[in-house]
This record gives structure tokens, C-alpha cells and sequence, in this order.
């Protein structure tokens, strides 16, 4: 019922150059089928030359990084959701722990640019997560609540609905070590939960929860299978045009 969407995040890596170069080998390697939905989330400077490149190519969407909530004005070094709509951008990632941790970013700030987002017809990707030190002292499930409630507040659930939540324990970005398939499933079911709980069970059974933390072509089939994990927000694997497009293929091979 809920497509499943692979997403790769670039961070702050890819010239326009070498965005070209992974769009020719990834789009080779893709194909055809479009069962998965894929999202491409390049740096800033690169949405432009993705876009171009992505124009004719169903079922492989542009997104962006990060944004600001106001809609234009004195804010030297930021961009707004009108400003990336002209990029044909639909999605923005949000709240990742990394703009959390190295640059402040608290449920409030988040929740002002979720509300931006979808007011400029953006979709969202929401990241939550606990740390390491949060898992070690039991705090996941009040982690994950209070980043849910806090990201999300003031949503409609027909906003929630278009609304993508990346589950990305902060211990498995980039480090090597993912979560098992059991670790995930269960955050992810607790959120599904959480959701039901604030809206209604109906729109939890609609919102995507993607999982993101050192997803490589080895990892992806097990993590995909678990009932409530609807996609991969992928980071250094997903700079390599042929693993990117083992992960997705390990995904489809589920739907087969
Ligand atoms: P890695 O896949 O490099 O662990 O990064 C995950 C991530 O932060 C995606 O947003």
C-alpha cells in the first residue's frame, strides 16, 4: 500500500560534473521500472544541473537538503522553499541530525520549516533518532515521542500524510553500524504508533518511514522486508551510481 522510496542524500559532496557522471551510470543502471520511488538529493549548487537531467525521468524526484521557514528576505546564506520550487524541487529533508547537532536545529525550528514546507507544497522528510548515549540509558521510545511530537506539531493529517519520516539513529550514520532489522522495525513501529496516537490510525497506516543509517547494497533487502519500514535514506552509499542502484534493486526484488 505505501510505495517505497529510496532516497540519497549527497551531503556536501558531487560537483555539477561529477552529478553528471552518476546520473549517466545510475540511470543506465536503474531502468525501467519505477515500482520504487527514488529521490535524488544533491548540495545546493547541483539542483540545477540534477533537475535538468532528471526532467524526463519519471519516478526519480529532486530534493533538497535543507531550508529556511520565511518565504524571502535579509537572510544572508539561506534559501526558501519558493526559491527551490523553481528548481523543480519537491522534496526537502529536514531535521537531519546532523543540522540538529553541528548547527542547532531544535524540534521548534524544524517544525516551523515542515509547516513552510508543505505551505509551498514541498514534501517534507522529517529526520528523528536517538543517539548513542540515549539508546545506552533506555530513552529511545521518549526520544523518538518527543521528536515526533515536536517536528510534527500542527499538522492536519492530510499534511501528515504527505509527510516523509526518516528514522536515522544517530550511531549508524556513517559509521558502519546499522541497525538490525529488529532495532529498526521496532522504532519504526513506535513511531507508526505515535502517529496514530496524535492524528488517527489511518493516516500512521498512509505516512512513508524510511531508515537511514549506513544502508548499503548488502543491508538494504533485510532492512526493506520489515513491515514497517517503507524506504532507505541513504548517505555515502548512495554517491556510488551502481550501489545506489543495487540498493534499489534489492528493494524491488521484494515487491517481485
Ligand atoms: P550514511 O548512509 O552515510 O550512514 O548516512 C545516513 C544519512 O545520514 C542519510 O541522511
Amino acid at each position: 500500500m505505501r510505495k517505497k522510496i529510496i532516497a540519497a542524500n549527497w551531503k556536501m559532496n558531487m560537483t555539477n560534473g561529477e552529478a553528471e557522471a552518476f546520473f549517466e551510470k545510475f540511470l543506465q543502471e536503474l531502468g525501467e521500472d519505477r515500482k520504487v520511488e527514488v529521490v535524488i538529493v544533491p548540495p545546493f549548487t547541483a539542483l540545477a544541473k540534477a533537475g535538468e537531467l532528471l526532467r524526463d525521468v519519471q519516478n526519480v524526484n529532486l530534493g533538497a537538503q535543507n531550508m529556511h521557514w520565511e518565504k524571502s528576505g535579509a537572510f544572508t546564506g539561506e534559501i526558501s522553499a519558493s526559491l527551490l520550487r523553481e528548481l523543480y524541487v519537491h522534496y526537502v529533508v529536514l531535521g537531519h541530525s546532523e543540522r540538529r547537532t553541528l548547527f542547532g536545529e531544535t524540534d521548534a525550528i524544524v517544525n516551523r520549516k515542515v509547516h513552510a514546507a508543505h505551505a509551498n507544497s514541498l514534501t517534507p522528510i522529517v529526520c528523528i533518532g536517538e543517539t548513542l548515549a540515549e539508546r545506552d540509558a533506555g530513552k529511545v521510545e521518549e526520544v523518538l515521542a518527543t521528536q515526533v511530537k515536536g517536528s510534527l506539531d500542527g499538522l492536519t493529517a492530510e499534511q501528515l500524510e504527505e509527510t516523509v519520516i526518516a528514522y536515522e539513529p544517530v550511531w549508524a550514520i556513517g559509521t558502519g553500524r546499522t541497525a538490525t532489522p529488529e532495532q529498526a522495525q521496532e522504532a519504526h513501529a513506535f513511531i507508526r504508533g505515535r502517529l496514530a496516537a496524535g492524528w488517527n490510525a489511518e493516516v500512521a497506516a498512509k505516512v512513508r518511514i524510511q531508515y537511514g543509517g549506513s544502508v548499503k547494497p548488502s543491508n538494504a533487502g533485510e532492512l526493506m522486508a520489515q513491515p514497517d519500514i517503507d524506504g532507505a535514506l541513504v548517505g555515502g552509499a548512495s554517491l556510488d551510481a551502481r550501489g545506489f542502484a543495487e540498493i534499489i534493486q534489492a528493494t524491488r526484488a521484494l515487491l517481485e
